[in-house]
Order: structure tokens, then sequence, then C-alpha cells
């Protein structure tokens, strides 16, 4: 087999440079919480493809069902035959959608996609254009989510104009001195400066920001932002691609604030690998686009679904929302500790098992975040067998994304090899000076 030096000289031949790699490492096979590279290197995986193995590589209940899928036909496009499993798999994700109902539900393929269909739904129930966003979110790739991502660098320098009319407020960040005051503020003024409230369709929001982070929406804030959506009759859209499907101990995040919003949008670990999304809302909102709004040749595809409710059972069947509970208390304990012992580790957050730490450095008395030190860590501790991923604003954060299903023991692997990695990197530079916990 080819090592990981042959593939990369042959991918710099063959593969466009935009796609950027985390690691030169080729994966070769996996299983639950753990890759092999074409090497035979045993990784942990703290990665999780991005978020999208809560359940973990290859479960077997959801490769059966993709099998038993494939065993009688892999496509023909639900808007030419219609088939069973989108129907079950909408129903289902009908029930469990926070809120009285009815839900309806629109099933595509990536978490852009989800995005894109539930800001046209938005527009096409309000008769409105504006759509509201946050600093520090993510929602994906495509123009207008590209648009609504509120990161240039790397995601939207040179790659302009954007669809009009999307508006940015400040995400409330405690650790950054940024309050829900001041975001509620920053709305108003959006209000007051550039749209008035009764143009605005939408405004979308994480209740965990994903790639910005893993900055937990203040509740409260989930809730004065619902409030203000009902006073001008603007609908409140939970990007949930990334935090839902159990990831924060919940099946969808913002269900912790007692928040219903009017769409959510999913993908990611609803199919344990396999490529479907969904747009899951009120029913009168999703149905108020006409026949042949919505749809795509493979959206919703019999393999996606029959994943997806796989996966549902497992949830249920393996109490996939308690461990990720369990997970998230360990992960914040155990980084707790870390960040007692280094004082680079300046904030340790999440929900469930949405868990990170930040890691700041002294710059003469103040407190920076250092994204240096994170890209460092990331690096060796995948020499050392830990696939572990970095985010956020200033790319100073390590998120966990491991397996919900991964065992205690390979957790406890994965972090005492982070913990060895931060001790050998602060080690060679004895003069970091502490940093405080407090901001
Ligand atoms: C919150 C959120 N929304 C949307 C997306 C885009 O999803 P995809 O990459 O599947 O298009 C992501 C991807 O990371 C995400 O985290």
């Amino acid at each position: 087999m080819a090592s990981n030096s042959d593939l990369l000289a042959r991918r710099n031949q063959a593969v466009a440079r935009g796609v950027a790699n985390m690691h030169n490492i080729y994966a070769e096979r996996a299983e639950n919480a753990e890759v092999w590279d074409v090497e035979g290197r045993r990784f942990i995986d703290f990665a999780g493809g991005i978020g999208v193995l809560n359940t973990g590589h290859r479960h077997p209940r959801v490769m059966a069902a993709v099998q038993a899928q494939m065993e009688r036909f892999t496509h023909t496009c639900f808007q030419v035959m219609p088939y069973e499993p989108y129907v079950a798999l909408a129903e289902r994700l009908n029930a469990l959608a926070p809120g009285q109902g009815p839900n309806k539900t629109l099933f595509l393929t990536t978490g852009s996609e989800a995005v894109e269909n539930a800001v046209k739904i938005a527009r096409s129930y309000t008769g409105r254009s504006a759509i509201i966003a946050f600093n520090g979110g993510y929602h994906g790739r495509t123009m207008m989510t590209l648009g609504l991502t509120g990161k240039v660098v790397p995601y939207k320098a040179g790659f302009g104009p954007f669809p009009a009319e999307i508006f940015h407020a400040p995400f409330p960040v405690e650790v950054h001195g940024i309050t829900v005051e001041q975001s509620l503020a920053a709305l108003h003024n959006i209000f007051k400066c550039d749209v008035e409230a009764n143009r605005v369709a939408a405004i979308i929001v994480e209740p965990v920001q994903g790639e910005g982070g893993f900055y937990v929406a203040p509740f409260d804030f989930l809730r004065k932002l619902r409030a203000l959506c009902d006073e001008h009759g603007i609908l409140l859209i939970a990007d949930e691609v990334q935090a839902g499907a159990a990831r924060t101990g919940k099946m969808f995040a913002i269900e912790h604030s007692g928040v219903v919003p009017d769409l959510i949008t999913l993908a990611k670990s609803i199919a344990g690998g396999f490529p479907i999304s969904a747009v899951v809302g009120r029913a009168d909102v999703m149905d108020s686009v006409g026949p042949g709004g919505l749809g795509g040749t493979y959206a919703g595809s019999p393999l996606g679904c029959a994943a997806a409710l796989a996966v549902l059972d497992v949830f249920e069947e393996e109490g996939i929302l308690q461990r990720s509970l369990k997970l998230g208390e360990h992960l914040l304990k155990r980084l707790g500790d870390m960040a007692a012992r280094n004082p680079c580790i300046g904030d340790v957050r999440g929900l469930g098992a949405m868990v990170a730490m930040e890691l700041f450095r002294d710059d003469k008395g103040q407190r920076v975040p250092d994204p240096d030190l994170a890209k460092k860590l990331v690096g060796l501790a995948a020499q050392r067998g830990l696939i572990l991923l970095s985010c956020g604003m200033y790319g100073n954060t390590i998120r966990i994304l491991v397996p919900i299903t991964g065992s205690d023991e390979i957790v406890d692997e994965g972090l005492d090899i982070i913990q060895g990695c931060l001790d050998t990197l602060t080690a060679a530079q004895p003069d970091r000076p502490a940093a405080s916990l407090k901001g």
C-alpha cells in the first residue's frame, strides 16, 4: 500500500490547493473511536470527521441498515419515486423536535444545503428578505451560507460578493468580554441603522457555536432572541448541524434553553457518516413553499435515511443522550484538571459532550489567544496517535468531538495524550506565565 508521503505527493499534483488537510495522514480503516492509517498506525479519533460520528465509525447497526437498504435500491430520487425510509425519518424527527408541533421535515444532503433551504423557507413564509446571523458563526461554504458565516479568513476571503441583506451581530462570549446585553443592543442597532425589523425574515443562531469556538449561547440570550423574534414576526432558525444529534446530551442543543425555534437545521451526526441533512420545523412554515420549490437529486437519499433511522435507534437503545452528558462531565473534569496544571488553558467549557478548551499566552500582562500553541498541540497529538481539531474565531480552541460511543479507556487514553503534549509544549516555554481563568 502507498505510504502517507507517496499519497501526499500524488494529492499535491491532483487535488485543488483550497481543500486544506489538517493532517497528512491517510485513513485506511476505522472502528468506533479508532482509525488506522495506510501505514498501519493506530489513532484515537477526537475529531469524528468534524462532528459526524457521535455513534462512532461504522456502528454495526448503521452498517447493517445501510447494507439492507443497498440490497433493495440505492437511488430513485424522492421527487421521482418516493420511498418509505424518507417518510419514516421525517415522522421520527417531527416527533423529536421541541414544541407542540405539528412539524414537517425536508431532507437534503449537506449542512450548507439545509441552511440554504431554511433561509428559502423563512423568506417564503414571511415574504421578507433580510437574515441576521452572528459573528463567529459558521453555516457552510455555499454563497448564502458563506454570507451568513461570521468569519472572513479562510472561509469568505476572495469569494464575495455574497447575497444581499445579511447582517451580523456579535455573539455573546463571556470569556472575550461580550455580554448578552451587548449582543442584544447590537441587534437593536441593526434595526436602527441597517434594516427595519419588519423586513427581517429570520435570525439564525447556533445554540453552541461549532467552528466559531464551542461557545455556548447563554440560555437567557436564546430566550431573549425568541422574544425579539416574536415581537417582530421574525423566524428563529437554530443551526444544529454540529451541536445537534445528541452531542450536547439532548437530541437538539436548543432544548437545554427551553426555547422552541421555528426551524432547525441538522446534518453530520444524524446519519453516522452517511451524507444527509434536514430542515425540521413548524408545519405551517415548512408548507409555505409550493410543490417543486424544494428538493434535490440526492436530497434525502435512501442510504442516508436508512442510516439516520438506525442512528435514532442507537440513541434510544444505547442511552446515547445520558452517555453524552456523562462523557461531557468527564471531559470537563479532565480538562479542568489540566487547566490547573497548565496555565495556558484559560477556559474550559461545554454543553454535554460538546467540550472545548481555549489556549492563551501572556503578552506583557495581557492574556491573548494562542493559536500557535493550538496548532502545535494538534500536530504533536497526531504524532502521538491522537486526531484533534482546533477551531474558533482566534484559532486557539481545541474542541473534542470523540464518538459518544467511545469507551472510557479510549477517551482517557486520548486525554492523557493531550495532557502529555501540553506538558511537553509548555515545558518548552518555562517562562509562559499563568493565564487567569476569568478573562
Ligand atoms: C453549524 C454548522 N452549520 C452548517 C455547516 C455546513 O455543513 P456542511 O459542511 O455539511 O455543508 C456546518 C459545518 O461544519 C456547521 O458546523
